[in-house]
């Protein structure tokens, strides 16, 4: 039943005699021991992203087993191949700069290979969005696997997991709260097992998303990395991956203009990571299809966060596995999302939430009428120093801060801050604003997860646990505070960020959405007019050179701009009726 475009016939090298093509292609992979029989079924190709500097991604050869299972007892080929893998602890100088390399590398393997549709396994955080960018392009059937979140650890008792509690820790050490002794136990059961963060980080985050957005099983998202729940996932998408080649379930069929606001809609709900914003961005960009903050901000307004996991509150992903997972949100969401999207199952949103059944009694996704916050987890900040906007995620800052005007006290770069910061000579106050600057998609360069500005040791000592902090870069979603961050244009850009100086006033409105720096126009303009010009450092080659050159500011994702769609002329979230 197999025709000239499927299978191993897919894609033929280019040799000018097509028959001696596939004649060598059979030659070469009978060599693996195949029969004729095998390499006559349909292929499903398997990105595996299993690396030795990823133990998010350490049960990965597991489930590339259970998706091959999957795949042949459905009359198919499993064939896996690899790809980059990032890890956010083990790539420098910060994932975000490799999301675009590796959405690149998917894209090409998964055309350049014979395979009628596509696995992703995906699960530490750029992982799952540079997957789905890079199979949207390729435009092969594909499904989105990931790895699940890891256990919990225990320490004297009070269970732990990464990456809020690292966070937690480290600035109890910083203030001299817990000892050398402590942190160094600490460490050891922060990270219980293999698999993503614990808690609400952009890695889960990523996981609800692609399930929020069809392009995953339904129940896909939360399954812990370790257990049985997890595997069983594998094999069905494996299964899955069969049924969406005779279906013809491209990418393109599933993200639409709809999922992607169903995407938006549960990042809010969930209380996810910042960095998800980027990411949904980045993915929407791929489809020509562009994301408007000031609608996102109306979204969230009318958004609660129902589910109750850190850092917005109290619980770990494995409480949300146990609590039913992703389709108890998606229940309570409901009336407001658009539930014709289809799915990868070929049923549509709506009917895999009638079909998950009513739900059963549980503490960590709340109900619509008793949100763990009234408003979505994300504000959208306009002002004279973020024109292009910035986030911060309200759900995880803290209440009195976020009407707050305070001194700015600027960090010009990294490495100023680092010098600097726990200086107890450090003019600074719990009432002042930190500015840090140079940390956007061109600055450091790769965005880095630096916004989550340290408090001053001197002040840690003091038991200052939050202040105000700005900057044109990221936060770990796995991070809390008064942090806001995407300032648009970044400082590396000319953003008017770069013209605040130490001792400024700065005024933070979270309920008027407005982030001021209190002076005047022309005093900005004349600031603007003595600031030197940015360039690129002529000696810089390879892949930052095409990164520095082509990457786009945080508000179109931090996408390369040659690898995004024509533009369609559609923006999400559209206007509610
Ligand atoms: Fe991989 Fe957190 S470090 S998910």
């Amino acid at each position: 039943m197999n025709d000239e475009r499927t299978g191993l016939k897919k894609g033929l090298t280019n040799y000018g005699d097509t028959e001696f093509s596939l004649f060598l292609r059979k030659a070469f992979i009978k060599g693996a021991g195949y029969t004729d029989d095998a390499l006559s079924r349909r292929v499903v190709g398997i990105v595996n992203t299993s690396s030795g500097f990823n133990p998010c991604h350490g049960n990965a050869p597991q489930l590339v087993e259970a998706v091959k299972r999957g795949v042949m007892l459905a009359g198919g080929i499993p064939i896996d191949f690899p790809t980059i893998s990032i890890h956010e602890s083990f790539a420098f100088p910060t994932s975000m700069y490799l999301r675009n390399l590796m959405s690149m590398d998917v894209e090409e393997m998964v055309r350049a290979q014979p395979m009628d549709a596509v696995v992703l396994i995906g699960g530490c955080d750029k992982t799952v969005p540079a997957q789905l960018m890079g199979a949207i392009s390729a435009g092969v059937p594909a499904i989105q696997l990931v790895t699940g979140s890891m256990l919990t650890g225990s320490n004297k008792g009070e269970r732990v997991g990464a990456c809020t509690d690292c966070r937690r820790f480290w600035a109890s050490f910083r203030g001299d709260q817990i000892d050398e002794q402590e942190i160094a136990e600490v460490n050891n059961q922060l990270v219980a097992s293999v698999g993503t963060c614990s808690v609400m980080g952009t890695a889960s985050t990523m996981a609800c998303i692609a399930e929020a957005l069809g392009i995953m099983l339904p129940g896909g998202a939360s399954p812990p990395a370790v257990t049985a729940d997890r595997i069983r996932v594998a094999e069905r998408t494996g299964a899955q991956a069969m049924a969406m080649i005779e279906q013809r379930l491209t990418p393109d069929r599933i993200l639409t203009a709809r999922s992607i606001e169903n995407a938006l809609r549960v990042q809010l709900a969930i209380g996810g990571s910042t960095n998800a914003i980027i990411h949904i961005t980045a993915i929407a960009g791929r489809l020509g299809i562009g994301i408007d903050l000031d609608r996102l901000d109306a979204l969230s307004r009318e958004t609660p966060v129902l589910v109750d996991l850190k850092p917005s509150g109290r619980h770990y992903m494995e409480d949300f596995h146990r609590a039913g997972g992703l389709p108890t949100v998606l229940r309570e969401l409901r009336p407001l999302l658009h539930l014709d999207a289809l799915t990868v199952t070929g049923r549509t949103l709506g009917e895999e939430i009638d079909a998950a059944g009513p739900g059963f009694p549980q503490d960590v996704v709340r109900t619509a009428a008793n949100p763990i916050y009234a408003q979505g987890g994300i504000a959208v900040l306009r002002g004279n120093i973020a024109p292009g906007g910035a986030i911060i995620k309200q759900s995880a800052a803290t209440e009195k801060l976020m009407e707050h005007e305070g001194r700015a006290v600027v960090f010009e770069n990294l490495e100023d801050m680092a010098a600097r910061v726990d200086d107890d000579a450090l003019d600074v106050t719990a009432d002042d604003i930190l500015v840090l600057k140079q940390i956007g998609p061109v600055g450091a360069p790769g965005m880095p997860e630096a916004g989550y500005i340290p408090i001053p040791k001197k002040l840690g000592r003091l038991g200052v646990k939050d202040m105000v902090r700005i900057s044109d870069g990221r936060i770990s979603g796995t991070a809390g505070g008064t942090i806001v961050v995407h300032v648009t244009p970044e400082t590396a850009k000319a953003g008017p960020l770069g013209l605040v100086r130490t001792g400024d006033r700065i005024r933070l409105s979270v309920s008027e959405r407005t982030l001021s720096l209190l002076v005047t126009p022309q005093e900005l303009a004349a600031r603007a007019a003595a600031a030197p010009v940015a360039r690129i450092d002529p000696a810089v080659r390879g892949y930052r050179k095409l990164f520095l050159t082509t990457v786009t500011q945080a508000d179109q994702g931090c996408d390369f701009d040659f690898l995004r769609a024509a533009e369609t002329g559609e923006m999400v979230p559209k206007p509610r009726a």
